[in-house]
């Protein structure tokens, strides 16, 4: 059983989605807690429900970063965290806290990485004209929204779309993959390689999709 402890800053619907996951039976890893950088972050409301143990770590009550990391470090200690999981935490986390959790940590994020790294993602994506979007889970490296891609799920681009709708399909698909994601980890069914995350007896679609589709 593999020991997570969720990072979040906000609304939680991710953080949802692992708890919902986490209290199936056979799920291969548990939320010992989750701790949060926002007093006000309903995330923690979420785990309070789900009789979770939560920690605040304000990153305004500290002068730098790695005091600030330091403290969160101390929690993951303290509730013997083994794994993280950003669920919408938008705090940076420095090279120094991510090398100490080298192939520890999962993000998600709501873009086809690397395309749309960092905030506004589908304002965007809508910017730039793309036919699909989408969500990636990947395993974190110091750059920003960087790091070896474990899941990703795609959606068409509707030319009605607006960031809103388009965020809130997106969201969705998040909301299944980032728990089959943490599976696969849980599991040691991952195993990195270079960039690359290499998952053992996965299957994968065959074909493709086109969009818009092609004309007759
Ligand atoms: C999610 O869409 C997540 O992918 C995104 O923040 C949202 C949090 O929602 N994360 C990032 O942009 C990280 N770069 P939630 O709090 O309801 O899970």
């Amino acid at each position: 059983m593999l020991n997570v402890a969720v990072l979040v800053s906000g609304r939680g619907s991710n953080l949802q989605a692992l708890i919902d996951a986490c209290a199936e039976e056979d799920f291969p890893a548990r939320i010992v807690a989750v701790i949060s950088n926002n007093p006000d972050a309903y995330g923690l409301e979420r785990a309070r429900q789900a009789n979770i143990s939560t920690s605040v770590v304000n990153h305004r009550d500290f002068d730098d970063r790695e005091s600030f990391e330091a403290a969160i470090d101390l929690e993951l200690k303290n509730y013997k965290a083994k794994f993280i999981c950003l669920a919408g935490f938008m705090r940076i986390l420095d090279a120094r806290f991510v090398n100490r959790w080298k192939d520890r940590i999962l993000n998600i994020h709501p873009s086809l990485l690397p395309s749309f790294k960092g905030l506004h993602t589908q304002e965007r994506a809508l910017e730039a004209g793309v036919r699909f979007t989408g969500c990636t889970v990947h395993i974190v490296r110091p750059e920003m929204d960087d790091g070896p891609i474990i899941l990703q799920a795609a959606v068409a681009v509707d030319p009605e779309d607006d960031a809103d709708n388009l965020s809130a399909k997106v969201l969705e698909l998040e909301h299944v993959i980032y728990p089959e994601a943490l599976k696969l980890v849980a599991l040691g069914r991952v195993s990195i390689n270079g960039n690359k995350a290499v998952i053992e007896k996965a299957t994968y679609p065959t074909g493709g999709l086109i969009s818009p589709e092609p004309i007759s």
